[in-house]
């Protein structure tokens, strides 16, 4: 494995503002390397979805140091964030969000056209990673016509179409049976082992934690343990 820091996090704190001030993160150090796979675990509303937005830059934090292939992140413009969202991370949430009317095909290949690709390159290429989930036979189906373990099959391609260096899913097997959970995470394991992809990943589950290389906790916006396995 490759030993280069993709992420690392020095000191990170997050205050969410307004009327009820929340210190959701605390003093959140670690760095991960390229072809990691790491769950993140803790109780309900320790943090770790407000850890998933920030390493996916869509929340800036408070204070501390977030450094991104050796850039600093917080320095970066609004536009500069969103080019790195759209080319280095990709997102799966945990309540999918796909355009519910748009076909499978379409919610995938929405991330190419910020890319500037040509239309048939885009819809290859979607092909492509939807037949990588296992899609093939369902691209034309309207999200809103599938199953939630197909719905959380198109959320996974349509964050891995762009070829991102870091994927990030906040529960990705939250809502799924068993079965079909460990199916996802079979998805999941083979991108780091065939695509160096990195990957980091929120559970509940002790066997999906189980599954990762590395475990982080996270207990009161604290960093509670952090162990390879
Ligand atoms: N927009 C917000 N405004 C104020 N406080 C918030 C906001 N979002 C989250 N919080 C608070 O920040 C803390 C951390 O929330 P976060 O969503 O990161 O928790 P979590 O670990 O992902 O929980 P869960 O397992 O339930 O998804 C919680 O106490 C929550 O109430
Ligand atoms: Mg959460």
């Amino acid at each position: 494995m490759n030993s280069r820091p993709i992420v690392a996090l020095d000191a990170i704190n997050f205050e969410y503002g307004g009327a009820r001030k929340v210190a959701a993160l605390t003093d959140i150090t670690f760095s991960v390397s390229q072809g990691e796979f790491v769950s993140i675990s803790g109780p309900s509303g320790s943090g770790k979805s407000t850890l998933m937005n920030i390493l996916g830059c869509m929340l800036t934090p408070t204070s501390g140091s977030y450094q991104l292939n050796n850039e600093e992140v917080s320095r970066k413009n609004s536009r500069e964030k969103a080019d790195i969202r759209n080319t280095q991370i990709g997102f799966v949430f945990q309540n999918y969000n796909l355009l519910p009317r748009a076909s499978a095909l379409q919610n995938v290949c929405l991330p190419l056209t910020y890319g500037g690709f040509k239309r048939r390159t885009r819809k290859e290429r979607a092909i492509e990673v939807l037949t990588k989930v296992g899609l093939e036979k369902r691209i034309h189906h309207h999200s809103n016509e599938l199953s939630g373990g197909e719905q959380q099959r198109v959320a996974i391609a349509r964050a891995i179409v762009t070829n991102p260096q870091i994927l990030l899913a906040d529960e990705p097997t939250g809502n799924l049976d068993r079965a079909t959970g460990d199916n996802i995470m079979d998805m999941l394991e083979n991108l780091v082992a065939q695509e160096q992809m990195t990957i980091l990943f929120v559970t509940h589950d002790p066997d999906m934690v189980k599954r990762a290389k590395r475990s982080i906790k996270i207990r009161d916006s604290r960093i509670a343990g952090d162990e390879a396995q």
